[in-house]
Parts: C-alpha cells; structure tokens; sequence
C-alpha cells in the first residue's frame, strides 16, 4: 500500500500595510501611541517587535505601542511583525522628531519631508545603500539629483525609468541596478520626494 504524506509548507508572510504615530513632533516629554495595520493570509496570532529608533526594542502581541521620548532627537520607527511559523516582514518607517514643537515653519518642513510617501518607500528599499541624503556614497546624494534636474513631469518620468531600468552615464561609470520590481508610480513617488530636498 502506499501512503502519501502531504507537508504543508507553503506558509505567507504577513502582509504589513502602514505603521502610523499618534504624533510626529513636540515637545518633551512626548507621548505617542504607533499603530501597524498588519494581517497574516493564515490567520496565525501575530507579534510585534518595534524598534523605537534610540536603540531600544520592544515585543507586543497587540498592533500597537505606547512610549514616551524623553530625550530630543529624531527617531526613525519600524516595526516587525512575524507569524507562528517565524515568517517576519518589516514595516516601513515613521519619523518623530521629539522635542521639537514645530513652530518654527523650517523644522515643520522638514518634518513632513521626513514622513513623505516616498521617503518612506526608499528607507523600505536598497537605494540607501547607494544613495544619501546630503552626501556622496556608491551613488550620488539626493539633494544634488534635486539640484541637477528640473522638476516637470518628462523628468520625472525618466528618472523613474531609470531607477526601474538602471543605468549609468549621468554621474560616471558607476551602474546603478535595475529594480524591475518597482512599480512606475512607486518610482515617481520618490522621485517626487527626491525633488522635495531641493
Ligand atoms: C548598488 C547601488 C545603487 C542602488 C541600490 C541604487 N542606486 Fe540609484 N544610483 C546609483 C548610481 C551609481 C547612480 C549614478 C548613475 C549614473 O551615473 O547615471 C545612481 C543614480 C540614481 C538617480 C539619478 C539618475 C540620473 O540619471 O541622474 C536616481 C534618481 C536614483 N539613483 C535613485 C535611486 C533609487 C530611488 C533607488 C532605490 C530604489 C536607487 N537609486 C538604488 C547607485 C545605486
């Protein structure tokens, strides 16, 4: 007789759509409460490992966390979420900036900047490996790809592509790698983003 034995292994991670603060500014001591919206395509109990950005982690079994920052600096917040059967996904980031009460219209800027879309997007991809903000790294820095092109919607749309396709010839010999699996309004949307540093 033959016996068939069927191992299911097939399991999903969970999907992570958003992570969101209560707050993203003000003054010291400040409270916030983060929310994940996070469903597993099994139905597995989920549990949460948030990082707070300062060096400290913390595990929940529910989709949220409350904590205070009591010292002022900008904290970059993720959160992961794994499954029972250890499948864990990463959530992108959100940015507060304790201590800082916003009043001033620079630093309010510069908070929405933080939190924008596509800043977002790119933290939850590669292209900080290669690329900075202010500084030259593998690639060139944000603010100069913002400063060399002016921003109309040809342009966006090519250097979409080229993010999408990969290239080089721009900056030097240096190939930047195709990311085929970015979607073309996801690529605008950091793109977007980059223009914002100008
Ligand atoms: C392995 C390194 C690497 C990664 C990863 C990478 N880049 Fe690049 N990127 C480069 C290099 C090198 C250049 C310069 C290419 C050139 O000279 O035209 C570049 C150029 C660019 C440009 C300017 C293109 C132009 O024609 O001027 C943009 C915009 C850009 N990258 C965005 C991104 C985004 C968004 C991501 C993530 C999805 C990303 N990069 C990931 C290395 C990288």
């Amino acid at each position: 007789m033959l016996a068939r034995i069927d191992y299911y292994t097939g399991n999903r991670p969970p999907e992570v759509t958003n992570i969101t603060a209560s707050k993203v500014y003000g003054k010291l001591p400040l409270p916030v409460i983060f929310t994940v919206s996070a469903k597993d395509p099994e139905n597995d109990k989920l549990t949460y490992v948030w990082d707070l950005g300062n060096g400290l982690k913390k595990h929940t079994v529910l989709p949220r966390l409350a904590y205070t920052y009591i010292k002022k600096g900008n904290y970059n917040v993720t959160v992961n979420v794994s499954d029972e059967q250890g499948a864990m996904v990463k959530s992108k980031v959100v940015a507060v900036f304790a201590g800082n009460d916003s009043r001033d219209l620079k630093a309010k800027l510069a908070i929405e900047k933080a939190n924008a879309p596509g800043k977002a997007l790119m933290l939850s991809l590669d292209c900080k490996a290669c690329h900075k903000v202010n500084e030259k790294s593998v690639g060139p820095s944000f603010t100069s790809i913002a400063k060399k092109y002016s921003k109309d919607a040809a342009m966006i749309s090519r250097l979409s592509q080229k993010v999408i396709k990969g290239g080089h010839g721009n900056w030097g010999d240096v190939d930047m790698p195709a990311h085929p699996a970015l979607k073309p309004e996801e690529a605008k949307k950091i793109i977007n983003w980059v223009f914002s540093l100008k």
